[in-house]
């Protein structure tokens, strides 16, 4: 597999997943397929693909493990539109999953995406301990300390001005920690070192970090026919962001920073990082 080919690829597996047209519960699968296929960055399924080559490992054996992430990205993605929560209208160009089918098939569309990527790890031709190891990392990133902790955290500290602590606190739960998953679920499928688990991490908590200050930028700075999301929603909403805390030209020099950062500290795992480079640097100047 070519790494130029991963987002193709990772498209063409995703829509093998969720037919069920024969059964009862058919408008559940569409709606889950409606929001999985409808494009996207597929950031986290190349950094699982990315990673497993890099740590040693065939990327064709993780590609379910990519799939996985991908489906739990989506289902936080749903969740996250939801009213109750940030209460948008449009994501990645369309028309937000509750808007088509309704806020009781979305909730439970994000519930079954969920459930699936862990059911996905954990049936895949990979040896079971690094199924189990993938499974044991994606959880820790759904979890209190990833996208529900960080969820809840962004939700119940709006309103109020924050510190850069707890802001950091926030982000590395609900968009870090998710990343960090993607770049060390590619390294166990490999059955890669402790020593490139730990280069991983410290990539994709530098660039995980770069990647919610740059969506806080374009939350402001973008178009909503660039980013396939509301502009200014953020503000409506009164959410904490960088923007907010600090403007464009610390953000944009923060973003800077952290990805030089995450690039230097590829090299104390891996050799052949020209790809992971070449995506943090592409990741920091995205416009969408
Ligand atoms: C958006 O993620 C949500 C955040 C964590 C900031 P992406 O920017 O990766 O969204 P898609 O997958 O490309 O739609
Ligand atoms: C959400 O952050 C992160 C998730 C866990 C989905 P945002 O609320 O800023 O993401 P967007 O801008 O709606 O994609
Ligand atoms: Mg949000
Ligand atoms: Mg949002
Ligand atoms: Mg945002």
């Amino acid at each position: 597999m070519n790494a130029k080919d991963y987002k193709q690829t990772v498209d063409r597996a995703l829509e093998t997943y969720f037919h069920a047209e024969d059964f009862p519960f058919a408008g559940l699968a569409e709606s889950m397929r409606y929001s999985l296929l409808a494009g996207g960055k597929r950031i986290r399924p190349t950094l699982v693909l990315e990673f497993c080559r890099v740590a040693g490992g065939d990327p064709e054996a993780a590609l379910p493990v990519a799939c996985a992430v991908e489906m739990l990205h989506t289902y936080s993605l749903i969740h996250d539109d939801l009213p109750c929560m940030d209460n948008d209208d449009l994501r990645r160009g369309r028309p937000t999953n509750h808007k088509v089918y309704g806020e009781c098939t979305a909730t439970l569309a994000g519930d079954c995406l969920q459930a699936e990527a862990f059911g996905t790890i954990l049936r895949c031709s990979l040896p079971a301990d690094r199924r189990a190891a993938c499974a044991e990392i994606l959880a820790g990133a759904a979890g209190l300390d990833g996208i529900c902790g960080g969820q809840y955290l962004d939700m119940a500290w709006e309103g109020r001005t924050l510190s850069h602590d707890e802001l950091n606190d926030i982000n590395n739960r609900k968009t870090g920690a998710l990343l960090i998953a993607a770049c060390q679920m590619g390294v166990a499928a490999a059955g890669g070192s402790e020593e490139q688990m730990e280069a991983a991490g410290f990539y994709a908590s530098a660039v995980g970090l770069a990647f919610q200050i740059r969506d806080d930028m374009l939350d402001v700075l973008s178009t909503e026919q660039e980013l396939g999301k509301p502009i200014g929603s953020d503000a409506q909403e009164q959410k904490n962001t960088f923007m907010a805390l600090y403007g464009e030209e610390k953000c944009a020099a923060m973003v800077a920073k952290l990805t030089e950062r995450a690039k230097a500290v590829l090299k104390t795992g891996f050799d052949d990082t020209d790809f992971l480079c070449a995506l943090a640097d592409s990741m920091a100047v995205r416009r969408s």
